[in-house]
């Protein structure tokens, strides 16, 4: 028989050995001020990173050799997350192994649902050691610690500024006046009834005042559908019957469940559809909501034609075009 030891023997824990903090207390105290510089370190990081967030200009740039030219604003903020981020890590790490207790611990296997008296003694040994990380009693950690992880956790927040102001009241109002012509987009041509055959379909945009300009938000709320029909084929009441010229009827194009554009016209069915969750509008009716998820019929617009015989409103829509949520917005 070999007197050489068996290949799988255990070969135990290895000799523990104490660590100067655990019995000095000048060295603990050193290793505490270092864990509070590392947590400060990252507080400062995220300082940085909020202060080149708002106050650095985006078109500032800063010449790097190697790098070459950075934009200033974002080079602090990653400068200043990975600071704030390596810091707290450091000193998480620091406070661990210098002030933790470093006991090896041995756990048995056992059932997965510990007996009573097992979960007691977990929860005391928790408490136990919590008390004995000295986490109540190093102030100076506990308070640099919070520090760090507060600025951390307000750092998210501040990118909800990207989200931009509130639009309040401006939602609720398009560029659509007493008068105002109808033309074609994107060409800007006013547009008459004779332009338009019966199933015919065309998107409008209020025409600009001189000096106007058009912007995306105003496409956005004014775009509206033109739609010829037969003048026997509305079911419409008489007042509404009145805001059409001729057969032709004319709607917000914005979808009033979630804001997209109503963009299919089905002629057999004088159906206007959504592409986005397939909210039907009937156009005959006044554009109620035969299908789909949207709440309310497409606003429709008061039309008629000016001493030249073009298209113009009658008046402002006279309620609100859009999604419901955006008359909740202000
Ligand atoms: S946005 Fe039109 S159905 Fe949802």
């Amino acid at each position: 028989m070999s007197d050489k030891a068996p290949r799988l023997s255990d070969p135990g824990l290895p000799e523990h050995v104490h660590r100067k903090a655990d019995s000095d207390p000048a060295a603990a105290k050193k290793a505490e001020r270092q864990v509070a510089i590392l947590f400060t370190l990252s507080a400062l990081g995220t300082i940085l990173f909020i202060y080149s967030y708002i106050w650095v200009h985006t078109d500032r740039f800063i010449f790097i050799p190697i790098m070459g030219d950075q934009n200033a604003s974002q080079l602090g903020m990653g400068i200043g997350l990975t600071f704030s981020l390596l810091f707290i890590g450091m000193g998480a790490i620091h406070w661990a192994k210098t002030l933790m207790p470093d006991n090896e611990v041995v756990a048995e296997r056992h059932e997965f649902r510990s007996e009573e008296a097992d979960r007691q003694d977990f929860v005391a040994t928790v408490k136990e050691q919590g008390a004995a990380s000295g986490l109540g009693r190093r102030s100076l950690i506990k308070r640099s610690l919070g520090l760090s992880l507060g600025l951390i956790g307000l750092s998210p927040l501040l990118l909800l500024r990207d989200l931009g102001p509130l639009p309040k009241k401006s939602l609720e109002q398009t560029s659509w006046k007493t008068g105002t012509r109808l033309v074609i987009d994107p060409s800007g041509r006013p547009i008459k009834p004779s332009d338009l055959e019966v199933g015919a379909v065309a998107q409008v945009l209020p025409e600009l005042a001189p000096g106007q300009e058009r912007t995306l938000e105003n496409v956005g709320k004014d775009a509206v559908l033109l739609i010829r029909l037969r003048p026997e084929e509305f079911e419409l009441s008489p007042e509404r019957l009145s805001w059409t010229y001729q057969g032709i009827i004319a709607f917000s194009k914005i979808c009033t469940h979630m804001g997209c554009a109503v963009a299919l016209y089905e002629q057999q069915t004088k159906h206007l559809l959504c592409p986005c969750h397939q909210s039907t509008f009937d156009v005959p009716r006044a554009a109620k909501v035969i299908f789909g998820p949207a709440a309310r019929p497409l606003p429709q617009l008061a039309i008629t034609v000016d001493s030249e015989g073009y298209l113009v409103a009658q008046k402002p829509f006279t309620e609100a075009v859009g999604p419901s949520f955006w008359e909740r917005s202000s």
